[in-house]
């Protein structure tokens, strides 16, 4: 027996998105169907839309997502149906090199559901990051689903599958942000502002937030930043080193994703200190640095995918420091759509008016 939900398609590339009918199969073996309260809209969705991750349309789009479990296969156990749920694109397998040396983070073969969903003529549909959330409801591996304490918007749970745990992995995680330390966010887009969110949890005692939009430096000091720099009007690099003694950042967190921004990273950090590149750069961008100012920093360059998070240990404790009032998760849901709202919603954040739209059913 399979099922026909509503969910937002891209047919071809560059075209508008449009309402389909989507067929979901019963879960199989390891699979669950999860019911689709609230779904962020995040630049991979439309990164999808204009083919530039891969040409297999038709997608279905939508991955930051939180739910409710439906139903599950065979031989689930991480699972059972009224769980709710945070999705993730990161079902780690516990078998590779990666996750046997206690690296889960960085797993080869993570999963997502065997079985296709399809439009109702049978053209079967990619899931946008093997999820598809813009979606009444949708097929996942069992491992995607990370239960959380239910008494979380779901607007507000649904962030941390992508974005919002980027931008907090980038300094917790990845950044290994500590009490005292001093940070440097360039970019304070969603990602960045996560980022700010994450250092203040940890305990940086300075955070600069860098931007060249006066709006996005005023939202990152009210989520937390101590000093903001437009880099239209100061050379960040200088300014980052001004209020720092002179030194350079102990950790910089980069949230663009363009040579100069990373080069800015690089300049901005103590000798010692550490980069954090999270801004996804595109295949023709380089970078030239003079190989003595490589040779002659310590420290470290990391870069940080999906906030070298693990979802079992990270959604439920982020979802719980929500839940006591100590993050501001509600703070990054700027409006709430519907699913036909996608479309315009990308317009929006294309032009930086959002930090994220979020779609709730
Ligand atoms: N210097 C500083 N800030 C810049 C610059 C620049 N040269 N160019 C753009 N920005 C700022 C924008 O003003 C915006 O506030 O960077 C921010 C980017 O934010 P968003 O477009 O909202 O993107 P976000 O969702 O935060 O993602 C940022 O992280 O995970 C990656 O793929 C993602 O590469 C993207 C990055
Ligand atoms: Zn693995
Ligand atoms: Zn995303």
């Amino acid at each position: 027996m399979s099922q026909q939900v509503r969910g937002v398609v891209a047919r071809a590339k560059g075209e508008p998105v449009g309402i389909e009918t989507i067929v979901i199969p019963d879960p199989g073996p390891g699979e669950a169907v999860v019911r689709i309260q609230a779904c962020g809209v995040c630049h991979t969705d439309l990164h999808y839309r204009e083919g530039g991750i891969n040409d297999e349309f038709p997608f279905l789009l939508g991955h930051e997502a939180a739910g409710v479990v439906e139903s599950v296969g065979e031989g689930v156990n991480e699972v059972e149906p009224g769980d709710f749920v945070i999705l993730n694109w990161r079902a780690v397998c516990g078998q590779c090199r990666a996750c046997q040396r206690g690296r889960p983070w960085y797993c080869f073969n993570t999963h997502n559901a065997r079985q296709k969903m399809t439009l109702t003529d049978g053209t079967e549909l990619s899931p946008a990051l093997g999820i598809g959330a813009f979606a009444e409801k949708t097929l996942v591996a069992a491992g995607q689903c990370t239960k959380v304490d239910p008494a979380a918007s779901p607007a507000a749970a649904g962030l941390l599958g992508c974005g919002v745990m980027a931008g907090i992995g980038a300094a917790i995680n990845t950044g290994a942000v500590t009490r005292g330390d001093s940070v440097a966010v360039i970019g304070c887009g969603g990602v960045g502002d996560a980022a700010v969110v994450g250092s203040r949890l940890a305990g940086a005692a300075k955070i600069i937030a860098v931007d060249i939009d006066e709006r996005k430096l005023a939202t990152a000091a009210s989520l937390g930043a101590t000093h903001t720099v437009n880099s239209r009007e100061k050379d960040p690099v200088e300014a980052v080193r001004d209020l720092t003694g002179g030194f350079g950042a102990d950790v910089v967190i980069e949230a663009v994703g363009r040579p100069e921004t990373y080069k800015q990273a690089f300049y901005a950090r103590d000798l010692a200190g550490t980069v954090v590149l999270v801004g996804v750069p595109t295949p023709e961008m380089k970078l030239e640095l003079p190989l003595l100012d490589v040779f002659g920093r310590g420290g470290a360059l990391k870069s940080s995918w999906y906030g070298d998070c693990l979802p079992s240990r990270d959604f439920p404790l982020l979802i719980d420091l929500y839940l006591q009032g100590r993050l501001d998760l509600d703070a990054f849901v700027s409006e709430t759509i519907a699913l036909d709202g996608v479309e315009d919603a990308f317009a929006r954040m294309h032009k930086g008016d959002v930090l994220r739209s979020v779609v709730v059913l």
